[in-house]
């Protein structure tokens, strides 16, 4: 796992999206999988502004969407992904694909979207954020290491972490559908970005704790191509710090 630190959000996003935009240009990236939440709201606006028209042949896959909301509700992970994603990046919408929160039978739409990742030629790049009960994509603590795309009910702390995009909690739903622990490990490249001191505990778990599904971004050490990115506050609570700046400063050439 390589971990590097910055000081300040914009400086994430920006590493993240030269690292993205690099990917693409080389071709190693052409299938990106996209997250929702604040976390890579830095990343998506700096990919934006540097991108250009190469970022346009991509096809995106959202790692979740609420049950229940429909995909005109401005909260739903369909309206963001594309105001902050499909709009901004100037992505063909038909290759923009969100989990079906609405469908009448929700099981076969956890099912084929499986299918539809798959058939893409699976995810070459997983954008990442993490909760603070350390959930990826919206896998809450004790979901399985091998889980698929499904349905699954969202912590309380998950609803009142969320409750921020909403008027109430209430107004939260409590199902979504996520993309698995399995699915997720299967993308080829994975990229978690983490900024702010309430996701600290998270962070210094995931990266230097147990593997453990009480944690379940502690899997991501099981990936073979995982880069975390974070910033000071996200970092305060890593023991290691000293050594991964250490590593950040002396990159062998051809990774520089
Ligand atoms: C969203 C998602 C979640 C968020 C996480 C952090 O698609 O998969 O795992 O990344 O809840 O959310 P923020 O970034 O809003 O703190």
């Amino acid at each position: 796992m390589k971990v590097i630190i910055l000081p300040t959000a914009e400086e994430v996003g920006d590493h993240a999206a030269r690292a993205i935009i690099r990917g693409v240009a080389s071709g190693t990236i052409s299938v990106l999988g996209v997250a929702t939440g604040s976390s890579p709201l830095p990343v998506y606006r700096a990919l934006a502004e540097r991108g250009g028209a190469n970022l346009r042949t991509l096809t995106a896959y959202a790692l979740d969407e609420y049950v229940g909301l429909p995909g005109t509700h401005p909260q739903s992970y369909r309206s963001v992904i594309n105001a902050e994603v499909t709009v901004p990046l100037g992505l063909d919408p038909d290759r923009v694909h969100v989990p079906d929160g609405s469908a009448v039978d929700i099981e076969a739409a956890c099912v084929s979207y499986e299918s539809a990742i798959s058939d893409s030629g699976g995810i070459d790049l997983q954008i990442l954020g993490i909760g603070s009960d350390g959930h990826i994509g919206f896998n809450e603590p004790t979901s399985s290491f091998a889980s698929r795309t499904r349905v699954k009910t969202l912590a309380p702390q998950t609803r009142a972490d969320n409750a921020r995009f909403f008027d109430s909690i209430d107004a939260v739903p409590i199902h979504c559908i996520t993309q698995g622990l399995g699915t997720i490990m299967e993308a080829r490249q994975i990229l978690l970005v983490a900024r702010g001191a309430r996701k600290a505990i998270a962070v210094a778990a995931a990266i230097e704790g147990p593997i453990t599904s009480m944690c379940p971004a502690s899997i991501l050490q099981m990936h073979p191509s995982v880069t975390v990115v974070l910033d000071a506050a996200a970092a305060s609570m890593l023991r290691l710090t000293e050594y991964y700046n250490y590593v950040a400063a002396n990159l062998p050439i051809w990774q520089r």
